[in-house]
């Protein structure tokens, strides 16, 4: 997976900064949006462009800018609280340029695993709807057991599996495990 173009990444100022690192570090010219995006990549190998991803105004002028400086958008690695804001389409809509689709790395956090609630993954799988099927990659934050205890993904864990997910290109991947259910950390 080394870098081949730009890498747009939502999240990378929280727990996928050490993905964020990594990707830099293999080459790809990483773009990050956020609230203190800026700020962090005063100290990160990055472009940071601050933004609100509530305000779809300020986040497609972030995305403007980032692709203006670095070109269409390769990869783009995307944690957001609430799937289906308008930001999240805008961001999938930049992916890719004609012939080369490029790819969307959907994170998403354990409750899309709920046995009770099988609709979710495809819920969230709408911000790709009508973009070209081979775009999304989605990628499920479980959590870890040990020794019968269970605790939720480490930052590091986190972006550990978010590169691995990326590596193997696999349509769904999962960050530790989802089930047992029960043994979800506070569920
Ligand atoms: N299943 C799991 O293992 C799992 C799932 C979810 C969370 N977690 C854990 O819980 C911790 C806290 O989760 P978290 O959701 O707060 O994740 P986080 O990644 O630590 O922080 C949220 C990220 O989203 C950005 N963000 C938030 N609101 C934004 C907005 N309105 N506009 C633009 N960017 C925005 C933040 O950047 P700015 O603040 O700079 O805007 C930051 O990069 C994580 O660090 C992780 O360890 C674990």
């Amino acid at each position: 997976m080394s870098g081949a173009g730009h890498a747009l990444m939502v999240g990378a100022t929280g727990m996928l900064a050490p993905a964020a690192r990594e990707l830099a570090g293999r080459g790809w010219r990483v773009s990050v949006l956020a609230r203190r995006a800026s700020a962090f990549a005063s100290h990160e190998p990055v472009s940071g462009y601050d933004c609100d991803y509530y305000d779809e105004a300020s986040f497609r002028a972030a995305l403007a800018r980032a692709v203006a400086r670095d070109g269409p958008v390769g990869l783009a690695v995307a944690w957001f609280h609430d799937v289906k804001l308008a930001a999240a389409r805008r961001l999938a809509e930049a992916v890719g340029e004609p012939g080369a689709p490029g790819r969307y790395i959907q994170v998403l956090g354990s409750a899309v695993a709920d046995p009770a609630r099988p609709d979710r993954l495809a819920t969230a799988a709408a911000v790709a709807e009508g973009l070209d099927g081979r775009l999304l990659r989605q990628v499920v934050l479980g959590f870890r057991v040990e020794d019968g205890c269970a605790r939720w993904n480490t930052n590091a864990e986190i972006s550990a599996g978010v590169l691995a997910a990326i590596e193997s290109d696999a349509p769904l991947a999962t960050v530790g495990v989802t089930s047992p259910w029960s043994m979800r950390p506070g569920g």
